[in-house]
This record gives C-alpha cells, structure tokens and sequence, in this order.
C-alpha cells in the first residue's frame, strides 16, 4: 500500500494497533492541548517563496557536530518500543543507519544497550533519565562500553505525565490485563501473532534476576528515578561522562544557556510531545530565542510530521529536529521499511520544500524564508 505522507501511517498504526498501544504511541498529557499546540505552532509559520533563484541542485545534508548529517533529522528516543513490534528497537536503528542518521536509544527500551548496539551498526546515542547516581553510573558505563559515544540526558520526566487515554485503556504500570484489552488483541491479529511470536516486550535495561518481565522493570525504573536531580546534578554528570553530552526537554532559553555554560554540547528543545504537561510552550516557538554558542548545537522536536515543518525550524536557527511519532506510526504500519519509508517521504518533502522556497542547501537556510 502506498503511504503519501506520515499521516497515512498514522492511520494505518490505528488501525494495525490495539487501541491501548496506538494511544499509548499517539496520545499527550490531559486534553492534549500540548500535542495540537506543536501542531499549530509549525503550522502558523508560514513560508515565503524566494524564486527566481538557481535550485536546479539541492542539498539537505546539515552540519551536525564533528559530522555532516545526510538529512537534517534524527530519530529520538521513545520507550517501550517493543509493544508496537519485537525488535522495534532495532527495526529504528537499522532505519535511521541506512540512511545515516543517528538513533537514540530510550532508557526505556524493549531491548538492551547491548542487543541493540550488536545488531545495529549506525551511530547510536543512549538517552538516560534522572535516575539515581548509582544507576545513571552504570547505565552510561555500559553505553559506552557498548560504543555509545552520544549521551542525551531528558530532563522533563522527573515524574511521569498524566495521560488520560493510558489511564481510561489501563495502560500503566503497574499494567492490568483488562477484558477490553485482551478483545482488542484478539481484533489485532497481525499484531497479537507478532507479540506471540517475539514474546512480551520488556524494558530490557532493566532485565535483572529480581525483575524478569515488563512491569518488575518498570517498577524498577520507577523506584530509580530520582526528582531531586538539579542543576548541581548536570554539572556533577558533565564533569564524570567524558564524551558528547545533550539535554532534552528545556523550553526556557535561559535554561539553554545555563546548560552551554556547564560545557553541555547541545540541547534539545522539547515540551515531550505534548506528553508530560499540556500547557507548555511548544519548543518549535523557542528555537529564535535560543543563543547558541559557537561549536555548540540546538536540537528541537515535537510535532514534526512534514518535511517543510523540519525546514522551517532549520531557518529559525534550529540545527536538526528530532522524530518522535513520525517514526513510530512507520515503525506500527510496517517495520523497518515503514521507518524507512517515513524517513524517505520526509527526505523527499525536504528537497521538494528547498525548491519551492527557493533556498536550494538546507545548511543555509535562515529566516529570510519566513514571514516576519
Ligand atoms: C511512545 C513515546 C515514547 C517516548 N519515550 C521517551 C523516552 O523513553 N525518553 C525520552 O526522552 N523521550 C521519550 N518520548 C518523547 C520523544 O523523545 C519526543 O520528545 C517526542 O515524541 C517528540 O514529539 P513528536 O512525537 O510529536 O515528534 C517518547 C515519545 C513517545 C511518542
């Protein structure tokens, strides 16, 4: 079947998942206001075209750290992968390596730092929560035993979001078996011989003889997250984790300048994707206020669905956006090569996008493409 554009796939992801997981992918905190805000944020900024200028040669790559990226987004972290498909986590990483894009890894992830860094031979980036000192110690010794070399620190989830359709659908930990849940299984026959098959998703970080199945591990990674994490914390982190090092989930300029200044290398504009409180500034609407030092890089993600949205947030002075959703509803409608497909559609939104504005290299584009 063809798929026009993300949104294709996210019809097909409702339609192939149990309702308690395509909500647990598609949803935000309380109403959701959060996650129609990103929306409207990217939507209400609006193109101007600049003809009359030589496009007949596009370039999307970007610059990104030491490196040149091929396309100027990457795949983020989201957990729990496993419950859209067994080795969801690796059918992402294999995506994004085709195509040369980074993958990052969610501490909450169906399979392991260690499985995912021997089946995947990309650039991987492991995203750690605020857990406890002992635990944030050894989840970042075994990434980078396993050659992350990349840690993204999220700084939004010192508890966890209220999402009202996880809590109506039972989805939570600890997590109930309820008849609806099991009725809607049984409606997802592709998905339910899929799980059968792969055996039930884990949070495998945190596989452990004390906790063997999804819900010790959670609890577990419930028990080790640790709300008093602060500012003296980061500096504490920056000064013990010697390579790359990136904040995700700051919306406050302010807060990105205090993180440069602690010698954090990037930052990740981001509210979760609506996920977590829903009356957040959207982080596509910080981006312009951000004063990013030299050699230092600005990340943003949260409702990028198109590849004009990535473009602009390239010419408001982003540096590459991070995916979310986008991937997943690829990942639920089909696999590796839904992933693929998504990263294709985008890549091909991009180019087409660069044409019409008239700014044929990605790397080069500003706010001269957009309405004031
Ligand atoms: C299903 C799901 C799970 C997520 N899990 C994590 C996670 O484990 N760690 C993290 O830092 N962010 C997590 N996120 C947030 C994403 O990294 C990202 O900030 C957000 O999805 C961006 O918004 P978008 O989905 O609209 O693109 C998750 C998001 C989703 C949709």
């Amino acid at each position: 079947m063809g798929y026009a554009n993300v949104e294709d796939m996210r019809q097909h992801a409702r339609r192939r998942l149990p309702r308690a997981v395509f909500d647990y992918v598609d949803g935000g905190a309380g109403d959701e206001r959060g996650v129609q805000r990103n929306r409207d944020a990217i939507e209400q900024r609006l193109l101007k075209l600049k003809p009359l200028t030589d496009v007949s040669r596009r370039d999307p790559t970007v610059p990104l750290f030491d490196k040149r990226l091929p396309l100027p987004f990457i795949i983020g972290p989201t957990g729990l992968n496993g419950a859209i498909m067994p080795g969801g986590d690796v059918a992402l990483a294999r995506a994004a390596a085709r195509f040369g894009i980074p993958f990052v890894l969610s501490t909450a992830s169906s399979m392991s730092i260690e499985e995912v860094a021997d089946a995947a031979d990309g650039e991987l980036w492991f995203q750690l929560y605020v857990l406890n000192r002992d635990a944030a110690r050894q989840f970042a010794a075994r990434a980078l035993a396993a050659g992350y070399r990349t840690l993204v620190l999220t700084v939004d989830v010192p508890v966890g979001g209220r999402r009202d359709r996880d809590y109506r659908n039972g989805f939570g930990v600890p997590f109930h078996m309820t008849v609806r849940f099991a009725l809607d299984c049984a409606r997802r026959p592709a998905w339910a011989l899929q799980q059968l098959r792969g055996g039930a998703p884990q949070m495998a970080n945190l596989r452990s003889s004390a906790a063997q199945d999804a819900n010790s591990q959670a609890m577990l990674m419930l028990r080790q997250m640790d709300a008093s994490f602060d500012w003296d914390d980061l500096k504490a982190l920056r000064n013990e984790w010697p390579h790359r090092l990136i904040v995700k989930g700051l919306t406050d300029p302010a807060d990105c300048a205090r993180c440069y200044s602690l010698g954090v290398d990037g930052v990740v504009l981001s509210n979760h994707g609506g996920r977590q409180l829903e009356d957040v500034v959207s982080g596509f609407d910080v981006i312009e206020h951000v004063d990013v030092p030299d050699g230092r890089t600005l990340l943003v993600d949260g409702g990028f669905r198109r590849g004009a949205d990535i473009v602009k947030a390239l010419a408001l002075g982003a540096d590459a956006v991070m995916l979310g959703r986008a991937t997943l509803y690829g990942l639920a409608a089909a696999g590796q090569a839904g992933v693929e497909q998504v990263i294709e559609t985008l890549s091909l939104e991009i180019d087409n996008t660069l044409a019409l504005v008239g700014c044929p290299n990605a790397a080069d584009l500003d706010r001269t493409i957009l309405q004031v």
